[in-house]
């Protein structure tokens, strides 16, 4: 069991006062793939338009371009809410940067209010993410949006 309390306040000592975006972000997919087990995947797609433009990240190489149209990620951005995803071939519309990618959490990210990136999880395991991380993910990503994004 992951804790985010702890996790959360690591993400914001590891950039407060950092000035940096890319190492910013950087840092923290690092973190958290060091920290959750059961991983394939973390990082972020930044939105530029209506295009999510692949960010900082730790795992294989994966899509640069997502239309805001498509994936669970473009979703996230649509409905602006978390994506929690057992079984990503269950999900009308997932796109597999990953063949060994089983589930998924995707979370939005703000700057005043509105969806300026995503923060992106993917596990080879089924089911990997449950409410806890998803609120817990939650819960970091609004720690850390005014440090990244103003
Ligand atoms: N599976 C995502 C695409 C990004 S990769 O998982 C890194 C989606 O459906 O939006």
């Amino acid at each position: 069991m992951v804790d985010y309390e702890e996790l959360t306040q690591q993400a914001e000592a590891l950039i407060a006062g950092v000035p940096h975006l890319i190492a910013n972000l950087s840092n923290l997919s690092a973190l958290i793939c060091d920290t959750l087990p059961d991983l394939n995947w973390a990082g972020f797609y930044l939105l530029e338009g209506e295009m999510l433009v692949l960010g900082p990240f730790q795992g294989k190489p994966a899509c640069i371009e997502i239309p805001v149209s498509r994936g669970v990620c473009g979703a996230a951005v649509r409905e602006d809410r978390p994506q929690l995803v057992p079984d990503v071939h269950a999900f009308a519309g997932h796109i597999a940067c990953d063949s060994a990618s089983r589930s998924e959490l995707v979370i939005p990210m703000h700057r005043n209010g509105a969806v300026v990136a995503v923060l992106d999880l993917d596990s080879p395991s089924l089911a990997r993410f449950d409410e806890a991380d998803r609120d817990g993910l939650e819960t970091l990503v609004r720690a850390v949006e005014p440090h990244l994004f103003g």
